[in-house]
């Protein structure tokens, strides 16, 4: 277990292991999730979704329904509104998105939305949703990958950067190699999953004639300003009318990154009949409308020079997209920076499929993409005969190979030798077959892990509140990573306050506007802003205190005044000292306050930013059986500096869990008729529970990083899931010699 020493108040808070602030809230269930806020009034919505995947609506019964008891509105797209944007136009991508909004009777996927039924109850409306009778006319569906691919297409982007690259000369680099792999790695379609689903409240008020009507919704989102967005341009209203709310997050994982077509079809409804409209996803609606990982193939050629020296690195990726969308799963972007090499080329390209549209899912593509490079890597050093660690080494980068920048930190070979030392490395046979516990074969494996650092523009607010309080607000968000926690953690630094004097509000459109919680970035992005505004609120009470003839601190100079654990006094006499709220009450209980903006500037040009890992992994596998076990994992990072050691290590470790699940459990199955996913449950869809989780060892390396930002700090949200799956893949092979391409591993291709 993490120890969990008492920090000293209002010193070197950032980096202590603190508890989550909202810890309280949450276990006594005080904490509200979307679905659980009560408005007088509320009605229930209940989607029905579309058996066919690709099509149209000859006819939808809905007379019946809407004689049911309680029933409120049984909208379709006969009757829908006509909305200012019809929905086939994004907002401002990635948080814009192709939605389903009941603007034609055109079926593009099974599970897509084509009825939202509203009654006075949940179970009113479920009763009524399962009677509107709907004739498909059904055309044929693209439901096979296979045959997609034959039709694959380039991107106009993979993320951020060009769909293809290309550098050196790719054949003679592979012709002077004097070993090689060429091979194909396959990742399965994955759904998220979190706990708590999709839900979505929204309530007008005020008159809708004039367009001066007010929209409240309270969302299940990682985006409270890009749900705004996107339904703000849906409604043609100027985004100032529409209010998003969020302060609870069970879990989001990427899914909840986008505003997806519930959200608006509830808004759509509540205009409809008056009153609050609340659609909770049901568990099989999450397998559709609202993204997946999409499936990825993934073509491998490395080659090396007879000293291990990487001469070619070719990764070509083909990933599903929807009929509506180009989603690309940027599965090669990892191989454009994680290794040097003579020459490197890299593509991606998408193949249509009638299937709802994928979206970011935690470690987009680097996720995927390090499974295929990583254990590619690991059958490269056999056939080289190096050590898994040793032939990394000798490939390490000291600059970023694809666009040559120096990296503004790099830690991975402290995160190797750490992890290594940890996992007992140098106890490897590195035979296949060699390792035994029983009868069971033991395999160690290992892989490297990386993932960009980002930073985008951020606002928060901090008050200093007569009682001695500080109120500091951002409109992030928190989907039980801890961001309420680590905020209060910078913002009391900064101000010199205890923790327990500092109430951090987030998931709030009218607070200052920060980014989405995607890209690991939130406290790179929104830190760095809670840290200038609390440091200028800090400033203006000491500049108070300076001009007030009864303060301790009265005509002090800059380097005499100090603020402590919510004390001011001279550095000269620490005996005369004065609480904050005695201050403020001299000046008629004045607040103080200040508003920060946060970017990032020139060091984005000049420097390459991203964290990095190293991950190790045992298994045992029964000979006989095929059955997998992962005794223990270990991961070593370097993400700069730390916020919060427990809360920090907790995150990495459930990227790990993460990491396990897509290696051996993790797989939506399509019934390729259909279209639609046959375990869109959590008893068939297999996730990793307690039983399959052993030990998880995370390590975080020392990293000062004086590029980064003002809190050194990188993101740590997505690395722990990254390289997991190669880890775990390479350790099968160790163990038992064969090498598994496709995920999930499953004890049928062992056997
Ligand atoms: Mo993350 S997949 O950007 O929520």
């Amino acid at each position: 277990m993490t120890p969990n020493p008492q920090p000293i108040p209002g010193r070197d808070l950032v980096g202590q292991p603190v508890d989550r602030v909202d810890g309280l809230a949450k276990v006594t269930g005080t904490a509200l999730y979307t679905a659980e806020h009560g408005l007088p009034g509320l009605t229930h919505a209940v989607l029905v979704t579309s058996t066919i995947a690709s099509g149209r609506i000859v006819t939808i019964h809905t007379a019946q329904a809407e004689k049911m008891r309680g029933v409120l509105l049984v909208m379709t797209h006969l009757n829908a509104p006509r909305l200012a944007e019809k929905g086939q136009a994004g907002v401002v991508p990635p948080a814009g998105r192709i939605l389903n909004l009941l603007q034609d009777g055109q079926v593009l996927y099974n599970n897509q939305p084509v009825a939202l039924v509203v009654a006075d109850s949940l179970e009113h409306a479920q009763d009524a949703a399962r009677a509107v009778r709907i004739v498909y006319a059904a055309a044929r569906a693209e439901l096979d990958f296979n045959q997609a691919k034959a039709a694959c297409y380039a991107p106009k982007k993979a993320r951020d950067q060009a769909a293809d690259s290309a550098r050196g000369d790719d054949s003679a680099g592979w012709n002077s190699a004097s070993c090689g792999v060429d091979v194909i790695y396959r990742t399965p379609m994955e759904h998220h999953n979190p706990m708590e689903p999709h839900a979505t409240i929204a309530h007008w008020e005020g008159d809708q004639r004039d367009q001066r009507d007010q929209l409240t919704l309270y969302d299940s989102t990682q985006n409270v300003s890009g749900v705004r967005a996107t339904v703000a341009m849906r409604f043609g209203l100027p985004p100032g009318n529409v209010r998003v709310i969020c302060p609870f997050v069970g879990g989001g994982f990427g899914s909840k990154g986008s505003a997806w077509s519930h959200v608006v079809l509830a808004a759509m409804a509540s205009r409809q009949v008056g009153r609050p409209v609340k659609p909770v996803l049901e568990r099989s609606q999450m397998f559709g409308m609202v993204g997946y990982r999409p499936l990825t193939e993934q073509h491998l050629r490395l080659g090396a020079a007879a000293d291990g020296r990487l001469t070619a690195m070719r990764h070509d990726v083909i990933a599903n997209t929807s009929c509506m969308e180009d989603w690309m799963e940027p599965a090669a972007l990892i191989t454009r920076m994680l290794y040097r090499s003579d020459s490197q080329e890299t593509s991606h390209r998408l193949a249509r499929l009638n299937i709802g549209t994928p979206t970011f899912t935690r470690g987009p593509g680097i996720t995927s993409g390090s499974f295929a490079l990583e254990c590619a890597m690991d059958e490269l050093a056999y056939v080289a005969k190096l050590d898994p660690i040793a032939f990394r080494l000798r490939n390490e980068a000291d600059r970023d190979p694809g666009n040559g920048l120096p990296w503004s930190s790099k830690a991975l070979r402290q995160c190797y030798a750490a992890g290594a030392e940890r996992f007992g490395w140098a106890g490897r046979d590195p035979l296949p077959r060699s390792m035994r516990d029983g009868h069971l074969l033991v395999g160690w494996g290992m892989a490297s892990a990386t993932y960009p650092a980002h930073r985008s523009p951020a606002s928060a607010r901090v008050s200093i509140l007569p009682d001695g309080l500080a109120l500091v607000q951002s409109g992030t968000h928190d989907l039980g990573t801890g961001t309420y926690t680590v905020m209060s953690q910078i913002a009391a630094e900064a101000l010199g306050l205890p923790l327990a004097k500092v109430r951090f509000e987030l998931g709030d459109t009218r607070l200052p506007v920060a980014p989405g919680a995607g890209g690991s970035q939130s406290v790179a992005s929104v830190g760095p802003a809670v840290q200038a505004a609390a440091l200028a609120a800090r400033e203006k009470l000491l500049a108070l205190a300076q001009a007030d003839p009864e303060s301790p601190l009265y005509s002090a100079g800059p380097e005499e005044m100090i603020l402590e654990a919510g004390w001011l006094f001279r550095k000269s006499s620490p005996q005369r000292r004065e609480g904050v709220a005695a201050l403020l009450a001299r000046h008629g209980g004045l607040s103080l306050e200040a508003t920060r903006d946060s970017r990032s500037g020139a060091e984005r040009e000049a420097f390459s930013m991203h964290s990095f890992g190293a991950v190790f992994a045992e298994v045992h596998v029964d000979p006989e059986l095929g059955i997998i076990t992962v005794p223990r994992l270990v991961g070593a990072y370097g993400v700069g500096r730390l916020m919060n050691r427990k809360t920090g290590h907790s995150q990495l470790m459930g990227g790990m869990v993460w990491g396990l699940g897509m290696a051996l459990l993790e797989k939506t199955e399509m019934d390729p008729r259909t279209g639609r996913a046959v375990n869109a449950n959590l008893a068939d869809y297999h996730v990793p529970t307690n039983a399959d989780i052993h030990a998880i060892d995370i390590i975080v390396v020392d990293e000062n990083d004086p590029h980064i930002n003002s809190l050194g700090a990188k993101g740590i949200g997505e690395i722990g899931a990254v390289g997991v799956a190669a880890a775990i893949g390479n350790a099968v092979f160790h163990a038992t010699g064969k090498r598994i391409r496709d995920l999930p591993i499953t004890l049928d291709q062992l056997i």
